[in-house]
C-alpha cells in the first residue's frame, strides 16, 4: 500500500501534534505513531512548561538560567529565540484548549524547579503533559486535514539510496522522500511518500535499564536519520533525573517531579542530614547534572540504592492540591509523603543531543525536519534546564511550520521509488533473543555509560556493544520485520552514538562527567557524527 502526502509527521507528542495543527492550514497532514495515540514522553510530563509570563520575571533571567544550566554549550541565539517566542507559542496551546492551574486571584500558579531563579513553570496539577496531550489530540481529531494512524511504526527514511544511488556522509543534498512504515495491525510494510517529513519521535530513555520514559522512547528517529547518513550532535549529554521513585521492579521508573523540591522538598541521607549544600550553594534546587551527581556520590558512599526526599513540612492538603498523582502513587506503595521520607534514585530521563537541526528545524537531510526531544537545536547545551523541553517543542514546531510551508510547494517526488522488499526474509521463531539483547544493551549502558564515566568504562561498553550489534544485524538481515527487532536495532544504534560521542569529549561538562578528564576544557566543541 502507498500513501502520498504533503506533510508527514512521525510522532504524536507535543512536537508532532503542534506542527500538524499548523501545517494543516496548508495541506494534507498524515501523522503516524507507533503505539496508542497519546503514548509519548509528553503524556508523562509532570512539572510543566517554563515560560516568562509574570511581571517580576524577565526574558533576560530565563535566558541566563538556561545558559548557566547548559554549562557553556548552548547556542545563545537559539536560547534567545526560544525564550522570547515562548509566551506566544504557549498562548497558542492555551487557545487550543490546554488548562494551566491558576491561583484564587486569577493569576497563573507558577512553580519553581532546579536552576530557575524565578517561579516560572506553568503546570496543570502534577499531570501537565497529560493535559497538553489531551487538548492537542482533541484539536487534531477536529481537523479534517489531519489523519492520524496509530500502531504505524516508521522503519527507515526513503532517500536516493532506495533509488540505487550510493549515499554516504559526504553526499551533497541527501533528500528525504518519505518513510517505510510497518503497519503493525496488518503486519505489512507500507510506503509513505511525503514532500515534507517532520521527525518528532521523541527521546531514547530505553537505552538504559532505569528510565522515567515510557517504552516508546527507543530513539527510533535518531537511528533512522543516522542510518540515512544525516548528522547527529552532542549525544553524550544524557540527563539523569535526580529523583525517580525507588521502587524495585517497577519499569519504567515513576518520576517524583522536581517541582516537589521547588515546593520545599529537601534531599537527605538515611540519618536525616541534608547533603546538597555540601555540593552546591543552590542546595536541592541546583541544576540537575549537579544534583544527580551528588546523589550518585552519596549512594556510592552509603552503599544504598537511594537517598531520601523530605517534604513532610508541607501539609497533606497542600500536597494533595499540588501533587495529587505523586501523592497517590507513593501511597500505593505505602509511603505517605506528608509523613514519610520518599526514597529516590536517579534515572535516565532526557536526551539533550539528537538530530542536528538549524534555527528553522531543518536537518542535514533535505525536506526532513526534526522537532522536540529527538532534535538538537542548541537550546540545552550540555544540560537542559528543567521544563524547557515542552517549550522548545512548541517554538520549533512553529519555526518548522514557517519554513516547511514554503518548502512543500517546491518539492517534486521521484516516480520510481520501490516498495519494501522482504523476499529473502523469514518469520522469526526466536524473539526471545531480541529481548535478551535489549536487556544486555541496557545493562551495558547503565553499568558503564551512566552519570560518572571513564575511558576504561566507555571502551568496555563499546566492545560489548559491538558484539550485540553484529548479532542483531545478522538477525535483522534474514528476519521479517517486527517492532521489537527494529527497536532493538535503534537502541543499539543510539547507544553506539552516545558512547562514541562520550569517547570524543575529552573534558567534563554538564551531564558528561569523566574521571579521566574531570575539568572543563577552554575550547567549546560540539560532537557531531
Ligand atoms: P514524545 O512526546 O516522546 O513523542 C514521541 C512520539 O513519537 C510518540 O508518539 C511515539 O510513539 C512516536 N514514535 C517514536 N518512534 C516512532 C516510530 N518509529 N514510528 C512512529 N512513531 C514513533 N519536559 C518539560 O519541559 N517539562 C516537564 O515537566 C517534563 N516532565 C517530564 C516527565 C517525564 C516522566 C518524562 C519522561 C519527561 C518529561 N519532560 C518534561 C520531557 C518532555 O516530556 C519531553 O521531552 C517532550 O514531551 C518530548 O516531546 P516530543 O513530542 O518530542 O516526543
Ligand atoms: C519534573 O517534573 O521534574 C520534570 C521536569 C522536566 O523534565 O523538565
Amino acid at each position: 500500500m502507498m500513501h502520498d502526502v504533503d506533510f508527514l509527521v512521525i510522532g504524536s507528542g507535543i512536537a508532532g501534534l503542534s506542527f500538524a495543527l499548523k501545517a494543516a492550514e496548508h495541506g494534507k497532514v498524515m501523522i503516524i505513531t507507533k503505539a496508542n495515540e497519546d503514548e509519548s514522553n509528553t503524556k508523562y510530563a509532570q512539572g510543566g512548561v517554563a515560560v516568562v509570563v509574570d511581571k517580576s520575571d524577565s526574558f533576560e533571567k530565563h535566558i541566563a538560567d538556561t545558559l548557566v544550566a547548559g554549562d557553556g554549550l548552548c547556542d545563545v541565539n537559539i536560547v534567545e529565540n526560544v525564550v522570547r517566542e515562548g509566551p506566544s507559542r504557549i498562548q497558542e496551546i492555551i487557545d487550543w484548549g490546554t488548562h494551566f492551574d491558576k491561583t484564587t486571584n486569577g493569576m497563573y500558579d507558577l512553580a519553581k524547579e532546579g536552576g530557575h531563579s524565578e517561579h516560572r513553570v506553568l503546570h496543570y496539577k502534577d499531570i501537565t503533559g497529560f493535559e497538553i496531550e489531551r487538548a492537542l489530540l482533541k484539536k487534531v481529531h477536529e481537523n479534517p486535514n489531519i489523519t492520524l494512524f496509530t500502531h504505524y511504526f516508521a522503519v527507515d527514511l526513503i532517500t536516493q539510496h532506495h533509488l540505487g544511488e550510493f549515499v554516504d556522509k559526504s553526499t551533497p543534498d541527501i533528500t528525504c522522500y518519505g518513510v517505510y512504515v510497518l503497519n503493525t495491525v496488518d503486519n505489512r510494510v507500507e510506503k509513505v511518500l511525503s514532500k515534507v517529513t517532520v521527525m518528532a519521535s521523541g527521546g531514547a530513555g530505553h537505552i538504559y535499564s532505569s528510565t522515567t520514559n515510557p517504552v516508546i522512547a527507543t530513539g527510533d528517529g535518531i537511528a533512522m536519520v543516522y542510518r540515512a547518513k544525516g548528522k547527529v550532535r552532542n549525544m553524550e549529554f544524557i540527563q539523569f533525573h535526580p529523583t525517580a521513585l525507588y521502587n524495585p521492579g517497577e519499569y519504567p521508573a515513576f518520576l517524583i517531579s522536581e517541582a516537589v523540591r521547588g515546593f520545599g522538598g529537601v534531599l537527605r541521607r538515611r540519618n536525616g542530614e541534608a547533603f546538597m549544600e555540601e555540593y552546591d550553594h543552590r542546595g536541592s534546587l541546583a541544576p540537575r547534572d549537579i544534583v544527580a551527581r551528588a546523589i550518585d556520590a552519596e549512594m556510592k558512599k552509603s552503599g544504598d540504592d537511594f537517598v531520601f526526599l523530605d517534604i513532610r513540612h508541607r501539609s497533606k492538603s497542600e500536597l494533595l492540591k499540588h501533587f495529587p498523582n505523586i501523592y497517590a502513587k507513593c501511597l500505593s506503595i505505602g509511603i505517605d509523603m506528608a509523613r514519610d521520607y520518599i526514597p529516590v534514585t536517579p534515572a535516565a530521563h532526557y536526551l539533550c543531543g539528537g538530530i542536528l537541526v538549524d534555527a528553522h528545524g531543518r536537518s542535514s537531510i533535505r525536506n526532513l525536519y526534526a522537532c522536540g526531544e529527538c532534535a538538537s537545536t542548541g537550546l540545552h547545551g550540555a544540560n537542559r534546564l528543567a521544563s524547557n523541553s515542552l517549550l522548545e517543542a512548541t517554538v520549533f514546531a512553529h519555526r518548522i511550520y514557517e519554513d516547511a510551508v514554503r518548502q512543500v510547494g517546491q518539492t517534486v517526488l521521484p516516480a520510481d521509488i520501490p516498495d519494501w522488499d522482504d523476499s529473502d526474509t523469514v518469520l522469526s521463531n526466536e524473539d526471545i533473543l531480541v529481548t535478551h539483547n535489549l536487556r544486555e544493551t541496557q545493562k551495558v549502558m547503565s553499568d558503564y555509560v551512566g552519570i560518572v564515566r571513564s575511558d576504561f568504562r566507555l571502551e568496555r561498553a563499546m566492545r560489548r556493544l559491538g558484539l550485540l550489534y553484529d548479532e542483531t544485524e545478522a538477525f535483522y538481515k534474514n528476519t521479517r520485520l517486527s517492532v521489537k527487532l527494529c527497536e532493538l536495532r535503534n537502541v543499539i544504534q543510539v547507544a553506539y552514538l552516545v558512547i562514541k560521542s562520550a569517547m570524543a569529549r575529552k573534558e567534563s561538562r554538564g551531564l558528561h562527567y569523566t574521571t579521566d578528564y574531570p575539568e572543563r576544557s577552554d575550547k567549546l566543541v560540539d560532537t557531531v557524527f
